[in-house]
């Protein structure tokens, strides 16, 4: 299973050292979490940051825009480095339009649904998508926790995936650490973003090889 750090709760003072610490530790990803006040009860940033990011690290840069009507910025997150542009399925009447989009800017395509959402949110566009999100959490905040529905939720989307579209990676956020990232992993997560699991107060590599040594006690490698 991939790792996908979220920037949202490192010390965004020293962004560009925490980038780097991620990426030393061996971090996969880095996810970068787009509020706009209106979607989701907080607010971020937007493509100025993506780029600022951008020039830090190659790791590709996984874009999670929690954002109303998404299809109006795709472009500047496209032109800003994003490598995977996420959009939520709540978020605009034509998601199908906003993946297209995503897809013809030549990068990745995500869609995400919240934790209200019916899972069938996916049927439609599954074949079309690079990346399916199952929010664990209701977005907004980084260091909430794990609902713990979303195994089966992410079970019953792995069925879905395999019968779909297998190429399609199925990505987990909200709440990963210790005690659930055995569980998403054993549900058929390919990639699970952590926030506060690996941003904390100790440093990302020896909470990386925390979560992964859990991993690897049942079999992953
Ligand atoms: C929540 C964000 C998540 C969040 C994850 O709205 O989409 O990416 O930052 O943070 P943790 O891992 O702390 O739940
Ligand atoms: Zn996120």
């Amino acid at each position: 299973m991939k790792f996908a750090p979220s920037i949202l709760t490192a010390d965004l003072a020293r962004l560009k050292e925490a980038i780097e610490e991620a990426e030393a530790a061996g971090v996969d990803w880095i996810h970068l979490d787009v509020m706009d006040g209106v979607f989701v009860p907080n607010l971020t940033f937007g493509p100025i940051l993506v780029e600022a990011v951008r020039r830090v690290t190659r790791l590709p840069l996984d874009v999670h825009l929690m954002i109303v009507n998404p299809e109006r910025y795709l472009e500047d997150f496209a032109r800003a480095g994003a490598d995977v542009i996420t959009v939520h399925f709540e978020a605009t009447p034509h998601a199908h339009r906003a993946v297209q989009k995503v897809k013809e800017l030549g990068k990745k395509a995500g869609l995400a649904i919240n934790p209200a959402t019916p899972l069938s949110a996916f049927e439609a566009l599954l074949p079309e998508l690079d990346l399916a999100l199952l929010m664990s959490v209701n977005p907004g905040f980084g260091g909430q926790t794990y609902i713990p529905q979303s195994t089966e939720r992410l079970r019953r989307l792995k069925a879905m995936r395999d019968a779909l579209n297998p190429a399609c990676l199925i990505e987990v956020d909200g709440g990963v650490n210790r005690a659930t990232v055995a569980e998403v992993y054993r549900a058929g997560a390919d990639v699970a973003v952590a926030g506060s699991a690996l941003f904390n107060d100790k440093p990302v590599k020896e909470n990386l090889k925390e979560l992964k040594e859990v991993l690897y006690a049942l079999g992953d490698r």
